[in-house]
């Protein structure tokens, strides 16, 4: 899959609609692209691969852009295989391109490709240039946006980001590459998942790299995966910019484990209260059965969470444990927390939701109002008042 962004800049891309799990971990419903970028001016250098084997044709492609000229270029902005895969026969193919990375990079590339000649490698460092002829790249460091190793090219003479993961999102490019052939809210809704699943816990490094990229005027974002922007790339930057700084807008995910039904219903008499109290965004979810993935995103978008779990072999389920887990992971910052329980004989699923949340608490800023509420069985008519007064209390903080 290829298009013109200049005469002398190609994107190449491709469609992975045969992955179901990304990095083996979150669904990918909607598949995912790959993209990278080839200039043909006085220097021919390609930005970035794809994943190895996702596309036949992506080196034939890239024969018939280059016309009969060779390869002088490799860039690599960031080494995560889904960009870094086809490296390797990269450089078997066109045997006197030259690798211009990173220190860090160059350490990934011993890793990944040991057979590579290190006199093909061009160390950069911040700041430094690479002339191809009428343009120019300038390097920026972005460490951890996605990896310790990435960063972005700056194409100063048509004030072009190269940004690879930053920007990016789940979801093929299902005909439309540019922004300006898109329903722009239908990638909003799969780059916040990519967002909040896969750059989220690098949120403060984000915002550096968002700061140091609002220097530059710039006119296209080429991210590595989702659409190009070049029509209006502030729609993208003020979009990263909001999630980065965690500005969760009024509501509440309510996310509940439960199995045989009680904890359930107390969500729903939660849920309801919550509407009664004047909380307009409420979500809930059945832990059990809607992957984290998706969890994640609905908590990055509100300012107040509320977990329930009934007791299982003492301890939370199963399931609310996963959550906790990449909840801890990818660390979504200053939220409101309530919690609940549910049990028959023992206990303990209330009491490791507040060990998780005083955990995020310390680290993320998480406020808890009360210790939460732990019942055996369905609500009788003396709970339901504590927990009127307690949801109350919680709907006004939010
Ligand atoms: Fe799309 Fe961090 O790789």
């Amino acid at each position: 899959m290829t298009a013109k962004i200049l005469d002398t800049l190609h994107f190449i891309g491709t469609n992975d609609r045969s992955k179901s799990l990304f990095e083996n971990n979150w669904p990918l419903p909607f598949g995912i692209s790959y993209n990278s970028y080839l200039f043909t001016d006085q220097k021919t250098a390609l930005l970035d691969t794809i994943e190895y084997g996702s596309d036949r044709s992506y080196f034939e492609e890239i024969k018939e852009i280059l016309n009969g000229r060779d390869l002088d270029y490799l860039v690599v902005l960031h080494m995560e295989p889904d960009h870094a895969g086809m490296i390797g026969e990269l450089l078997q193919r066109y045997p006197h391109t030259t690798v211009v990375t990173n220190a860090r990079a160059v350490k990934l590339l011993e890793i990944y490709f040991p057979v590579i000649d290190k006199s093909r490698i061009r160390e950069i460092k911040e700041g430094d240039k690479l002339e191809l002829g009428q343009h120019n790249l300038q390097f920026v460091m972005t460490p951890m946006v996605h990896w310790p190793e990435s960063m972005m090219a700056y194409c100063t003479t048509e004030n072009i980001l190269f940004s690879q993961d930053a920007f990016g999102t789940f979801g093929t490019l299902d005909g439309g590459i540019f922004d300006d052939e898109i329903n722009l809210e239908y990638y909003k809704d799969e780059m916040l998942r990519y967002y909040t699943n896969i750059v989220g816990r690098f949120s403060v490094q984000v915002e550096k790299a968002l700061q140091k990229a609002a220097t530059l005027p710039i006119r296209i974002i080429c991210p590595v995966h989702g659409p190009v922007w070049r029509t209006d790339p502030k729609v993208v930057f003020d979009w990263y910019s909001s999630w980065a700084a965690s500005k969760g807008e009024k509501g509440v995910v309510l996310v509940y484990a439960t199995m045989y039904g009680h904890t359930q219903r107390m969500a729903d008499y939660i849920a309801r209260q919550l509407a009664v109290n004047g909380i307009r965004n409420i979500r809930v979810f059945d832990v059990s059965k809607t992957h984290p993935s998706f969890i994640l995103k609905e908590i990055w978008k509100y300012n107040g969470i509320v977990l329930g779990s009934c007791s299982y072999n003492t301890g939370m389920h199963p399931y609310m444990h996963h959550l906790c887990h990449e909840i801890e992971i990818m660390q979504p910052a200053r939220k409101k927390a309530f919690l609940f329980g549910g049990y028959s004989w023992s206990g303990g699923g209330l009491k490791n939701l507040q060990l998780f949340v005083q955990n995020m608490q310390q680290k993320h800023r998480w406020e808890l109002l009360s210790p939460g509420i732990e019942l055996a069985g369905y609500p009788l008519t003396g709970d339901l008042e504590k927990l009127d007064r307690d949801i109350s209390a919680f709907a006004a903080t939010l």
